[in-house]
């Protein structure tokens, strides 16, 4: 006589393709390549994924955090996945078998909304905090969803750079009238463009960071700022024309756009006295530092305390965006260092070479419990820029491995990059 025959059950990691956002971040975090995707959908590979944990933490979404149990034999492929426009349901059945058949498998994690750091996530493969700083407002997140977008009205789309500058940056100022939008310094929103893709598919929300801070672009309206730049290279250097940044960069008063949101809840500002910021940026990346910088602008006026630093890197000074005003704030309320790569006649600086000339006031900042570091920009900077941190602390006597954990575990140490 035969016993039953044994089924393998996999609690299968999915993408919810109605929630994503397409920001990519899941497959840059994913240490052993389970994550891909194609025009339309990011997706997970049964046979790699190792359910560590490392992609859901950063997720701004959350999309990336849903599991499916499935006969392994009948794991979704991801050509099924490209495909879905939603996720399947939980076939119950299945589901059912689970407690009994796998009692051992890892629960999703939610980390960056508990606190606790999820499996995996060490300095290998979570490079900075999924934690908010202890003293940031509470976010709401996902207030309008694909399925019930909301939308605002331009009321002012600006050209940032030179118009002889090759990069073309503008700042949107979109009015959400009656619909409350309650954003914090530091948090997203999505853009879903309209139109379809080629393959006759709505077109996937587009993420931008709010350039301003909580109490509006202009303080008491129900008003969001945005930094765009127009895409006209693909990340290969091939001309394309960015289907979100086109659209955008060409809004004139008075057009409604549709608007999903908001996202994000660790890259947040500390509201504590004496909490400094060590803000660090490229091009478009600056504006989470414009809405921080002017919430503290405007707080100060209230007697708020603690330094700001800043390190601002562009081509040129006609490419840096909000170059004017940056000039114009006072010396005594932040110290700001910029470095340009492409100026005529000069040498390439980075960001990075800015931070090494002011390392001693870099390494001051770095022996305060209360400073907390915002990188966002450029991929490639975040390598630098740790790199120059790590020299810079170890210079001054600080053992960046141990202090650079105690940035992330604390939520002081904030990368955005892309
Ligand atoms: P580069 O002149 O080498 O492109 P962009 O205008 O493309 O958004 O870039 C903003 C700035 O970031 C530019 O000055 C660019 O210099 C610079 N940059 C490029 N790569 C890095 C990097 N790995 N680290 C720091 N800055 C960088």
């Amino acid at each position: 006589m035969s016993g039953p025959v044994p089924v393998e059950i996999l609690r299968q990691h999915l993408i919810d393709p109605e929630i994503c956002i397409r920001c990519n971040t899941c497959e840059e975090t994913c240490p052993i390549d389970a994550i891909t995707h194609d025009g339309v959908n990011y997706v997970v590979k049964a046979d790699v994924c190792n359910a560590c944990m490392a992609c859901v933490p950063p997720c701004p979404t959350g999309a990336i955090d849903n599991w499916r149990n499935v006969l392994k034999a009948q794991a979704y492929s991801i050509e099924d996945q490209f495909g879905w426009d939603e996720l399947p349901t939980q076939n119950p059945t299945v589901g059912a078998a689970d407690a009994a058949a796998a009692p051992d498998l890892p629960q999703a994690a939610t980390a960056a909304s508990d606190g606790d750091e999820a499996p995996g996530s060490g300095s290998d493969m979570v490079r900075g905090s999924t934690v908010p700083p202890w003293s940031a407002a509470r976010p709401y997140v996902h207030l309008y969803t694909h399925k019930a977008p909301t939308t605002a009205t331009v009321v002012g789309n600006y050209r940032l750079t030179d118009d002889a500058a090759s990069s073309d940056i503008h700042h949107l100022v979109l009015d959400f009238g009656a619909m409350p939008l309650p954003v914090l310094e530091g948090q997203s929103i999505g853009i879903l463009p309209p139109g379809t893709n080629a393959g006759g598919r709505a077109h996937h929300a587009r993420q931008y960071s709010v350039a301003s801070p909580r109490d509006g672009e202009r303080p008491g309206y129900n008003n969001v700022s945005l930094t765009v730049k127009r895409v006209t290279r693909d990340h290969s250097g091939n001309a394309t024309d960015g289907v979100c940044s086109n659209y955008l960069c060409d809004l004139k008063k008075g057009d409604v756009v549709t608007v999903i949101g908001p996202f994000g809840n660790t890259f947040l500002m500390p509201n504590h006295p004496n909490s400094h910021l060590l803000m660090i940026c490229t091009g478009t990346g600056s504006a989470p530092m414009r809405a921080m910088t002017e919430y503290r602008r405007r707080r100060r006026l209230k007697g708020a305390t603690g330094k700001l630093m800043l390190f601002f890197g562009a081509r040129t000074q006609q490419e840096l965006p909000y170059f004017g005003p940056l000039m114009n704030l006072p010396k005594d309320f932040i110290d700001t260092n910029l470095a340009f790569s492409r100026t005529p006649g000069q040498p390439k600086r980075y960001v990075q070479d800015a931070m090494r000339e002011r390392a001693v006031d870099v390494a001051h900042l770095l022996k305060d419990g209360g400073t907390h570091i915002y990188v966002c920009g450029l991929k490639g900077m975040e390598d630098g820029v740790l790199q120059a941190l790590g020299e810079i602390a170890q210079a001054h006597g600080m053992a960046w491995d141990a202090l650079w954990e105690r940035l992330k575990r604390e939520g002081r140490l904030h990368l955005e990059t892309y």
